[in-house]
């Protein structure tokens, strides 16, 4: 795992957008996992302006998102589907059919979960996953408890997770409580992950996966087995970091052909 601490959210979409800009020119058929809520944003706007400003091609690129709610219709505003559509792949040349997203509607949820990890598995398996965290420690919509070798399924969400997301909705009472997920083995069989924290509020979440024992209580942690997992936090996420010097020394002394 290598933790980058950066000083804020620009310097981290830039880090992001230049590790998957790499990937891209390298391999443009490329399979990315993305993630929706807060956290990836700058990397959605870098992304969008390079696309924008130096013609960085996605048109062959393919897109999975992590998660999607149950029991929201198809086309309400903050279905992940329409989130992932108006943040990042409508601003990108992406191809509409290559982006998918779990069905939260379909009729039978575990014949939908399974087809969506045989999606994935048929263009190849995603080469870069991105996350955020949630402040229990949740990846994907994996909650406390989430079996560190699970699949994509459905889970219920945790009450701090739909007071967290209730700023997306007019209110609490809207958050749905079912969600389909990739699981916790989904997430590890990425190529690479890069996840991006950012904000005090971030800070005990981040310690506990970074430094703290591989635990389902906090399933980011199960990242600890990831051979490369990049962890890309701003000054105040990394408040709680007994390593937080050591990080910085090892990226300041990293050799250049390393990359990220
Ligand atoms: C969203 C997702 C979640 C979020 C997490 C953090 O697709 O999978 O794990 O990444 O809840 O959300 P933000 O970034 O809004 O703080």
């Amino acid at each position: 795992m290598e933790v980058v601490i950066l000083p804020g959210s620009r310097q981290i979409g830039k880090l992001a957008a230049d590790a998957i800009e790499a990937l891209l020119r390298h391999k443009p058929g490329a399979v990315l996992g993305l993630a929706t809520g807060s956290s990836p944003l700058p990397v959605y706007d870098e992304l969008a302006l390079r696309h924008e400003r130096d013609g960085l091609d996605f048109s062959s690129a393919h897109a999975f998102a992590l998660d999607e709610y149950v029991g929201l219709p198809p086309g309400h505003p903050q279905s992940y589907r329409e989130v992932i559509t108006r943040e990042f792949t409508n601003r990108v040349d992406i191809r509409p059919e290559n982006v998918h997203t779990p069905d939260g509607s379909a009729e039978d949820i575990p014949a939908e979960c399974r087809a969506y990890e045989e999606r994935m598995q048929a263009v190849g398996g995603v080469d870069l996953q991105l996350l955020g965290v949630g402040t229990d420690g949740h990846i994907g919509f994996n909650e406390p408890g989430s079996s560190l070798a699970s699949r994509t399924r459905i889970k219920t969400l945790i009450e701090q997770t739909r007071r967290d997301n209730a700023r997306f909705f007019a209110g609490l009472a809207e958050v749905p409580h079912h969600v389909v997920t990739q699981g916790l083995g989904t997430i590890l069989e990425a190529r690479h992950v890069v996840l991006v924290a950012t904000g005090a509020q971030k800070a005990p979440a981040v310690r506990n996966f970074v430094e703290w024992p591989v635990a389902a209580v906090c399933p980011a942690s199960v990242l600890q087995f990831h051979p490369h997992a990049t962890i890309l936090v701003d000054e105040a996420a990394a408040s709680s970091l007994k390593l937080a010097d050591f990080y910085r020394h090892t990226y300041e002394h990293k050799p250049g052909w390393q990359g990220l």
